[in-house]
């Protein structure tokens, strides 16, 4: 069956984006509740009845356990509750919202993005978490919400708190003007789409939901490694929930610098430009780097190591292709390949500027296996920014338009 599903998958869904069909209505609708008390003639006197009956259009799906990779018959039912109702403590639910102490985020941002979608007579919105993201990226920021199954790649798992666009060394979080921007220009080649029409306002409340919904899943990460796996005390469960936050709030916070791109301009000349191109495409085809291994010599992305899983794909591999078959049932979407990025298309995930391509080669994209090549933190670098400069103009120099 999971077979069926991934060439279902690759055949009908890889190539395109179908951002525009699936956000935000068609995405948003199956999260809407209690759709059939809202059918038929009586809308009125139903809608009136919502409340006394219960079926309240405020009730959300709770935050959902994160199993993955677990065997989920496996988690004693006390185990469950006790991580459960230490979380609930300090992230409250998704209609309401609570922030621990230690996290910085901003309560307002924070009110306006969770919650039920709804709308006030001076253009106000709320729930914009819901109605711009759910679909896709889960009540949980799980990555699975219903429309994730039939894309490639699939929307980001937030709970792991790792990002792949961002400015920072590898290793550390993204800095907030990285969301912000991954916001603002979607992720083009996949479905992530733009939110650029969105008010300032409003942009600024899902970034601070994405930073809530990655805080509480690398919590809610680390109660399940010490509960479950090293089966601690649960009488201990809400103390280590609160260190938890307060490491994963830290990671956050000595996140707030950018490594500097010094080297991400155009050259000044188009003979300089030619120059540069051309000691790039001896440097990307030299054995001394590895990059024709996985884009292959043409840069075409077809390199010999074909067999590529990003971080949150990774946990499906088995050794044999049995315990991949059997892994996969423990986790919420199938196991999906990751291809390393075709540059005769001319398409970059991570932004079109020059000075984008050079950070992805610099620092590498995060949860997967495109290595960083530059110098930072406690690594010297394979590359010089001048060699970076030369390989960002020669990919570049590669697509239909050929951005020179
Ligand atoms: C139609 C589906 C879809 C919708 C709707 C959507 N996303 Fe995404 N999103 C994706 C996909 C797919 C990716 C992963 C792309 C990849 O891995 O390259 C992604 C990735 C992301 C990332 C990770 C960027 C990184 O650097 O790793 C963030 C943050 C994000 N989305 C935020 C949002 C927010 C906030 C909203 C709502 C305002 C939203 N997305 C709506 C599909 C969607
Ligand atoms: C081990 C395999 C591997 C090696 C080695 C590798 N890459 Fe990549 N690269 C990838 C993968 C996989 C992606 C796509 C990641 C994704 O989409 O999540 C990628 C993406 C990229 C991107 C696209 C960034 C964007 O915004 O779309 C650039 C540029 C790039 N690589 C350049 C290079 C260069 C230059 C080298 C050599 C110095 C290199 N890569 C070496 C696997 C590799």
């Amino acid at each position: 069956m999971p077979e069926v599903v991934a060439r279902n998958r690759s055949t009908l869904m890889r190539p395109r984006s179908i951002s525009v069909d699936l956000r935000p209505s068609a995405v948003s609708e199956p999260l809407s509740l209690c759709p059939p008390c809202l059918r038929g003639t009586l809308l009125a006197l139903v809608a009136s009845l919502l409340a006394i009956t219960g079926c309240s259009l405020s009730t959300a799906p709770p935050f959902e356990l994160n199993r993955e990779g677990r065997d989920p018959a496996g988690i004693p039912a006390e185990q469950v509750t006790a991580v459960q109702q230490s979380l609930q403590k300090l992230f409250g639910t998704p209609d309401s919202p609570a922030l621990p102490a230690g996290v910085t985020l901003d309560w307002n941002l924070l009110k306006a993005a969770a919650g039920p979608i709804r709308g006030e007579a001076d253009g106000r919105q709320w729930g914009l978490y819901r109605r711009h993201c759910a679909g896709c990226h889960g009540i949980s920021g799980d990555g699975a919400g219903p429309a994730a199954v039939v894309l490639a790649p699939y929307p980001r798992d937030y709970r792991n708190g790792v990002f792949k666009y961002t400015s920072t060394a590898p290793g550390a979080k993204p800095v907030r003007t990285d969301l912000v921007r991954t916001i603002q220009h979607g992720i083009p080649g996949t479905a992530m789409p733009s939110f650029r029409r969105l008010p300032t306002e409003e942009q600024a409340a899902v970034v601070e939901y994405v930073q809530y919904l990655s805080l509480r899943g690398e919590t809610e990460l680390q109660l399940l490694q010490a509960i479950v796996d090293e089966e601690a005390d649960l009488q201990d469960v809400d103390e280590i929930a609160r260190e938890s936050v307060l490491r994963a709030a830290k990671a956050w916070q000595n996140a707030q610098t950018s490594l500097p791109v010094d080297g991400a301009t155009t050259a000044e000349s188009d003979a300089a430009l030619k120059k540069s191109v051309e000691r790039g495409q001896r440097l990307f085809v030299s054995p001394a780097v590895p990059c024709a291994r996985c884009h292959g010599l043409a840069g075409n992305g077809r390199g010999e190591q074909s067999e590529l899983y990003d971080d949150w794909n990774k946990r499906k591999l088995g050794a044999t292709p049995e315990q991949t078959r059997q892994l996969a049932g423990r986790f919420k979407l199938p196991i999906e390949q990751l291809h390393p990025r075709d540059f005769t298309k001319g398409l970059f995930h991570g932004g079109d500027r020059p000075e984008e391509q050079y950070l992805r080669i610099y620092n590498g994209i995060k949860g997967t296996p495109m290595p960083a090549f530059g110098q930072s933190p406690g690594n010297p670098g394979v590359l010089t920014p001048q060699q970076i400069r030369d390989l960002v103009q020669y990919v570049r120099s590669l697509g239909p338009v050929g951005r020179l």
